[in-house]
């Protein structure tokens, strides 16, 4: 995991139960440090687990600051920099939105929050299947991931720079070393689920392998070369689900413009006019088409969205083995049963 996302060393590698704990392990650690910096800003574009987890620390004195999407889909870093002072303990956002595929310029995020003295806890889960992850060149403190996303079994693990997670209050038992990882890691871990993670990890290889002419780069060059690879064809994908929807007439939620398709993943949050989510959704699954209907667990979005909790919207997410031909398709059955519903 260490070579996935360029951490400085193995030791900074966290194993646990899933992103949300982690996301909470963390801030029950900063709300015993907060003091004088009480500050914490947090997203309307993210996923609750990185947005009510700090919330929580209201008890002990946090006060937060959001920082709201445009209405043109995305997270602005000039919008930021206002909200930022030497108050800031903290900035907690996503890479990219898991319910509309928007993605965060967080390089940008670590050098404002940074200049003020602030640290940035950064909500890798859903970029993690799509692009390249850098924690050196992102310059962020903390990172959190998914198996699931990133092709493994189900576990999550935690990144934080190596003297950020030493000055981290943790609970551990007096006997397990008072060092990363050890001490964010409690109790015995799930080891098939770490193999599980290795094993992801050389399939990603795998694929740069075929983008590379020699044989003999470094198991990071692979991987560079696998997540570029994989973001380009991504983009290729996104492009051809863009004009499918557009098509079909549909409300698309985050970007939507071909111009700015570098700002997103192929995940797609659209509606179709009034018809029910729900029943476009079934309908779909009978046609062996899997796509999600709901609040995909982004509460704050959906109101701002002016989107039901109950009913929500659609969410039609790519990765790099779909293929041109199944987003045709998916158009072909989504005009289908537009004609029914209608
Ligand atoms: C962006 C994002 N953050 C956090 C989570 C929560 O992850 P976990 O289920 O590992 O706690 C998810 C889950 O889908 C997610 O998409």
């Amino acid at each position: 995991m260490a070579l996935l996302i360029n951490a400085y060393s193995p030791a900074e590698i966290c194993f646990g139960m899933n992103a949300t704990s982690f996301i909470r392990l963390v801030s029950l650690g900063i709300g015993q440090m907060l003091g004088e910096r009480d500050e914490i800003v947090i997203t309307d574009m993210d996923h609750d687990a990185n947005i009510a987890t700090w919330l929580a620390l209201a008890p002990a004195g946090a006060k937060f600051k959001w920082w709201r999407m445009r209405d043109d889909g995305n997270l602005h870093v000039d919008d930021l920099r206002p909200l930022i002072s030497d108050r800031t303990r903290l900035v907690a956002c996503t890479v990219t939105a898991h319910s509309i595929g928007s993605i965060v310029d967080v390089a940008a995020v670590a050098d404002i929050a940074h200049a003020a003295g602030a640290e940035v806890f950064v909500d890798c889960v859903h970029y993690g299947p799509h692009g390249l992850i850098d924690v050196q060149a992102w310059d962020c403190d903390y990172l959190v991931c998914s198996g699931y996303k990133n092709f493994s079994p189900h576990m999550g693990f935690l990144w934080g720079r190596f003297e950020t997670l030493k000055r981290l209050p943790t609970f551990r038992e007096d006997f397990i070393p008072d060092e990363p990882p050890y001490k964010v890691e409690a109790g015995t871990f799930i080891y098939e689920n770490v193999s599980g993670m290795d094993a992801a990890v050389r399939y990603l290889e795998s694929i740069g392998r075929n983008f590379l002419a020699e044989n003999n780069r470094s198991r990071r060059d692979n991987i560079v070369a696998g997540m570029n690879a994989i973001r380009d064809y991504e983009l290729v994908l996104a492009r051809e689900m863009l004009s499918v929807l557009k098509e079909c007439g549909a409300t698309i939620y985050g970007v939507a413009d071909e111009a700015r398709l570098n700002e997103r993943v192929p995940t797609f949050c659209f509606n179709i006019g009034t018809l029910s989510p729900q029943m476009i959704v079934e309908a779909m699954a009978e046609m062996q088409i899997g796509i999600r209907d709901g609040h995909m667990y982004a509460p704050r979005l959906m109101k701002r969205l002016n989107l039901s909790m109950d009913s929500g919207a659609i969410r039609a997410s790519l990765v790099h083995y779909n293929t041109i031909e199944e987003v045709r398709r998916f158009g072909e059955a989504l005009r289908a049963i537009i004609a029914k519903l209608s």
